[in-house]
């Protein structure tokens, strides 16, 4: 199929490229009649849902709204559940009400949700007592247990994740459309534990500001307000898993171009941004907006390569840079990056994961991350946006709804001892439901201090 705007690609054309972080499947047979199975089935989402995205990511690029972007480092097959995606749902609502009350600006909700299965690893192999496996690379690739059958990558596991995405993003949609989400009742999204947590009377106050500005306003106009009944919510993941997004990469009748509809807001990697690489050839084709992370070895000719190729045509809110850099190196890895932006004179919307950089391993071997390292590469991404001209339109953090605990700090003092009581994760630390709640308070802080 020709596409009039992108020459020389189509939805496989990653596949003459170098493609890292894949598994390697052994039954090639069974790969292809997956990719075919998926490729007959109905799209998660719409070509106008994304290009909705898009245009509020340009108008949050511009500075006239936020991102809030934030889920689990990876989504479990077996954590696909009413609790768990309602108290995810809870926890991204109840930041968003801080930050929409605390910044005056409309929310751009995005979970990392609804497909984020497959996990970038640093080592191929995972060695425990002198026995060597291949690495966990998230349900949507093989099993995190250590036994042969489990880490042996299954094809069929693709099936599995499009069914759970499909079932996780129709209970979003039902409980974000009606009664839920009714911006009238927020005492639905109270979180139990948060209720006993020392934010419990700020983020009241809030509530009941909000009350009575909707009050006020639906007297005023002798009607109710119907609008906020419910809430719009976005879905994101790594692109990683190549053959998965092809076939789910789609021609609409009424557009131009290819949609990746497995998702609204597909993400590159850290690892798999290299310019002539499998993954940047797939992102570059299809016309959802696109996010890029960047991390502290991106130089300024590879982050201008990347422009080129991912935004040729200065699209305005196709391209989201997340960075992740660590608290200690963003003083030094930001500025360039920013000044090389500038030079081109395009276009992003810069948004700060201060979750990646900041990883860290505990002496029992648990990998953990302290609540004021995150909180010191937000506040620093915040300070160097301004002191450069430009700003910083949006953040992107690992958490849960659940009471975890994985992340160290917050304002219960969570310390090294008490990550033994409830960690869960099988990769990286999340922030629970109240460290979450904090950071979201933590920015309208940041926020108001730079204002004043
Ligand atoms: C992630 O977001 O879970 C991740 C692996 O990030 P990065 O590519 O920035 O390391
Ligand atoms: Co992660």
């Amino acid at each position: 199929m020709v596409v009039p705007s992108v020459r020389d690609w189509h939805p496989a054309s990653w596949r003459d490229r170098e493609a890292l972080q894949q598994p390697d499947y052994e039954d090639t047979e069974a790969l292809e009649t997956v990719r075919a199975h998926l490729a007959a089935l109905p799209p998660l989402v719409t070509s106008w849902e994304v290009e909705r995205l898009k245009q509020q990511l340009a108008e949050a690029a511009a500075g006239r709204r936020f991102l809030l972007q934030g889920g689990d480092c990876a989504e479990r097959f077996d954590e696909c559940s009413a609790a768990v995606i309602t108290n995810r749902l809870k926890v991204l609502l109840q930041m968003s009400l801080v930050l929409v009350y605390g910044l005056r600006l409309p929310i751009v909700r995005v979970g990392r949700l609804a497909g984020q299965y497959a996990k970038p690893r640093s080592a191929d192999v995972e060695t425990r007592n002198g026995r060597s496996l291949p690495s966990y690379r998230g349900d949507i690739i093989n099993g995190p247990g250590f036994s042969a059958d489990e880490r042996r990558p299954d094809p069929r596991r693709m099936l599995e994740a499009y069914s759970r995405s499909a079932l996780t993003l129709n209970f979003i949609r039902a409980l974000a459309e009606g009664g839920f989400a009714d911006l009238h009742h927020p005492e639905y999204w109270d979180l139990d534990f948060v209720q006993h947590s020392p934010l419990a009377a700020d983020y009241r106050h809030i509530v009941d500001a909000i009350a009575e500005a909707i009050r006020f306003m639906e007297t005023v106009s002798d009607a109710p307000l119907h609008a906020l009944e419910r809430v719009t919510f976005y879905t994101s993941h790594e692109a990683l898993l190549l053959p998965y997004e092809e076939a789910l990469t789609r021609f609409v009748a009424h557009r131009p171009g290819a949609y990746n509809l497995s998702t609204h807001f597909p993400w590159i990697g850290m690892r798999t941004a290299q310019p002539d690489g499998a993954h940047v050839e797939y992102a570059r084709g299809i016309a959802n907006p696109i996010g890029l992370k960047v991390g502290p070895d991106m130089t300024p000719s590879w982050l201008c390569d990347l422009l080129d190729r991912l935004n040729p045509d200065d699209e305005p809110g196709r391209l989201t840079l997340i960075t992740r850099f660590g608290a200690d190196r963003i003083g030094d890895c930001l500025p360039p990056l920013i000044e090389a932006v500038r030079a081109t004179g395009r276009m992003v919307l810069w948004c700060c994961d201060p979750m990646h950089g900041n990883t860290e391993t505990t002496e029992s071997g648990l990998k953990t991350r302290r609540f004021e390292n995150i909180l010191a590469e937000l506040e620093q991404a915040f300070d160097i946006h301004a002191a450069m001209g430009t700003h910083l339109g949006g953040v992107h953090f690992e958490l849960t709804g659940e009471d975890v605990t994985e992340c160290i700090g917050g304002a219960r003092g969570l310390d090294e001892a008490d990550l033994e009581r409830a960690y869960k994760s099988h990769v990286d630390p999340r922030l629970n439901g109240e460290q979450a709640l904090e950071m979201a308070f933590r920015i309208v802080r940041k926020h108001q201090r730079m204002r004043a």
